[in-house]
């Protein structure tokens, strides 16, 4: 599997960070990942210190006048990388009425031969649920769906649950995983929350967990990702966790 969507329709809970990290874990492996910025608000953008004009973005292949291919760039730290921009919100309304968009996204990955290469695709997500959203839904192999672990968690994943119910009926069963972020070791309700999650998602729940970690929010503020911020970082070492799970899950496909 290569392409993963990392989506939740709850905002905060840190898809951007999952998703940089992620990509800078397949770097600290020697794999230069694909990141594709689907997000109006353009934070991963922004993080790896980009303000691209929206012709060089995302928006631009969405107005149908760039394949996927003229868009990516290399940000520092050897990612190829789809950035996004603020006039991406304007999708939504211009093409929101015609079913047909959603699909654009998948298309292009496979007619572009971005999907399948043997180079994992991550795409930040947007917490709303519109064209955006549903388009990377679909191009996925895997969902990623972090969670914060905080009450209310499990309400939220049940309801993305009916979201992605719903997908099903115009495309087959996506993979999908819930992975606990932000979590403090012996917290009352950060350790509840997290039973009740492994209850209801036994399959779904994966084991890693990305704790509560200044690292990664300082990391942010430098426009980098943890490994570069802070080489011995514990954050450094539950994304590696993260990814080795997913390859030993048979949920990242890397080529040798
Ligand atoms: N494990 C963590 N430890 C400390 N801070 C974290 C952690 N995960 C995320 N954060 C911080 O939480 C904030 C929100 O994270 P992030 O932007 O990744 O969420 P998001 O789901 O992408 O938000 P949005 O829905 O707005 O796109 C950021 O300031 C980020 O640095
Ligand atoms: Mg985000």
């Amino acid at each position: 599997m290569t392409v993963i969507a990392v989506f939740n329709q709850k905002g905060g809970v840190g898809k951007t960070t999952v998703t940089a990290n992620l990509a800078a874990t397949l770097v600290q492996n020697g794999i230069a990942p694909l990141v594709i910025d689907l997000d109006p608000q353009a934070h991963l953008t922004a993080t790896w210190g980009l303000n691209p004009k929206s012709n060089q973005t995302m928006y631009r292949f969405y107005q149908g006048t760039s394949p996927l291919t003229d868009l990516i760039q290399t940000s520092g730290p050897g990612i190829h990388f789809i950035p996004s921009h603020l006039e991406l919100a304007r999708v939504d309304s211009q093409l929101g009425k015609h079913r047909d968009h959603l699909w654009r996204l998948k298309l292009a990955l496979e007619a572009e031969m971005l999907a399948g290469s043997g180079t994992p695709i991550i795409i930040d997500c947007s917490p709303m649920l519109g064209v955006l959203s549903f388009s990377a839904l679909l191009a996925a192999d895997l969902i990623l769906i972090p969670v914060a672990a905080e009450y209310l968690a499990l309400n939220g994943a049940c309801m993305l649950e009916r979201t992605l119910f719903g997908l099903e009926k115009f495309d087959r069963r996506r993979e999908r995983r819930y992975l606990v972020n932000r979590f403090k070791e012996g917290h009352e309700t950060h350790e509840k929350v997290r039973a009740q999650l492994q209850k209801h998602f036994p399959r779904e729940l994966l084991n890693t967990i990305i704790h509560e970690n200044d690292d990664i929010m300082a990391a942010v503020g430098d426009n980098l990702d943890v490994f570069s911020y802070a080489p011995d970082s514990s954050a450094g070492t539950d994304f590696s966790f993260l990814l080795d799970e997913l390859i030993e899950k048979g949920l990242i496909a890397i080529e040798e």
